[in-house]
């Protein structure tokens, strides 16, 4: 004779498929009912995502065991699981897929700003990240610059990222694991997006994508302060955020709109860097001042942080061997500044 506490019983083992929990771990057993004269027996159950293959391969699961507990016939219906219990139980959802953006997630964002275009915001990213990586972290980079994608260029990366299961692998190079629209595009071809899907696309960036385990996440964000910004600014409410700015006045006051909006949205800044702050000749040593004086420092002040370091104008050296156009060596003169601002971020973030 089955009774409603042996059904209760065999259903409370059953296993979300989304969450990996028991249906007692996650509250989904709602109701059960057992017409005793003829082991009709009635339940209904919530799981985290109905109308799925999984749902329905759970079903037959669930109607095979209470068949073979002795019921004649079994009523089935499924209910979505409410939002307060999803919650309890997303943060240690298994595997990496939830943990980048889940709130215990030990991976620090840091996004890369600047107000204007061209001051070296990509530059900035490519070398920090190298930077973070030549010290020992573990560091991954999103080209959020969706349509003017230019890391995996930058940094010299010729492979495509792999597909396991439904998630993609990034691509590693000089430690650095990298993601950029860039992998998925023929031949350079333009990205012509309208915003949602802008917003859709960086989301499966940090959600489709193995990151592993990070210990910093930098974000190469297009210039000014538009949409992707904005999306950011929601997907990750304790992004740190860098501003890149070049040494004249005007660049500094264009970028502070950067730096005002990562204000506003509760985004803390970590400082300032100052790229192309002068040009230093080979022959004499002597300084030139090309672009201007005290850009970075008069947006130190004013966004009230402090500036991480001054880039002079300098390419990187160029090997055949291993082409990565811009990323300069360990002992090169602006990879020594690199790895000191590198230090300087890590020691702000304790990490
Ligand atoms: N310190 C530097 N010395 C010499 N060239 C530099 C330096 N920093 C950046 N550049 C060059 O300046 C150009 C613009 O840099 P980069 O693409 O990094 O800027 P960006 O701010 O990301 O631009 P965009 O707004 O288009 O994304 C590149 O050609 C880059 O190689
Ligand atoms: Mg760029």
């Amino acid at each position: 004779m089955l009774t409603e506490e042996r059904v209760r019983s065999i259903l409370n083992k059953m296993v979300d498929p989304f969450l990996h929990k028991t249906l007692e771990e996650t509250n989904g057993v709602l109701e059960v009912s057992v017409k005793e004269e003829k082991q009709h027996v009635s339940v209904k159950v919530a799981i985290a995502k109905t109308g799925t293959a999984e749902q329905m391969h759970l079903q037959g699961n669930i109607v095979q065991a209470l068949k073979s507990a002795g019921a004649e016939s079994v009523g089935l219906r499924f209910s979505d699981l409410p939002e307060e219990e999803l919650a309890k139980h997303a943060s240690n959802d298994s595997g990496t897929k939830q943990s980048l953006l889940s709130p215990g997630s030990k991976t620090t964002f840091v996004a890369i700003a600047s107000g204007k275009g061209g001051v070296g915001k990509s530059t900035v990213s490519v070398n920090l990240a190298v930077a973070l990586a030549r010290l020992g972290k573990k560091v991954g980079i999103i080209d959020a610059d969706i349509y003017g994608f230019s890391v995996p260029d930058m940094m010299g990366i010729t492979k495509r990222p792999v597909v396991r299961g439904e998630m993609i692998i990034p691509v590693e190079r000089f430690g650095v694991k990298v993601i950029s629209m860039g992998f998925f595009v023929e031949d350079n071809a333009p990205v012509i997006w309208r915003g949602p899907m802008l917003g859709k696309m960086l989301h499966n960036f940090f959600s489709d994508v193995e990151w592993g385990d990070l210990d910093y996440l930098l974000l190469d964000l297009p210039p000014g302060t538009g949409d992707v910004a904005l999306d950011i600014h929601t997907m990750l409410p304790a992004c740190k955020e860098v501003i890149v700015t070049t040494p004249h006045p005007t660049a500094a006051f264009v970028a502070a709109r950067a730096g005002a909006m990562a204000l506003r949205t509760e985004h803390e800044i970590l400082g300032v860097i100052e790229n192309m702050s002068y040009f230093e000749s080979k022959v004499t040593g002597e300084k030139e001042y090309v672009f201007g004086k005290g850009g970075g420092n008069k947006l130190a002040d004013e966004l009230q942080t402090e500036l991480l370091g001054q880039l002079p104008l300098q390419q990187p050296d160029w090997n055949e061997d291993d082409f990565a156009p811009s990323i300069y060596a360990e002992d090169h003169r602006l990879g020594k500044i690199y790895l000191e601002i590198a230090e300087k971020i890590t020691s702000l973030i304790n990490k």
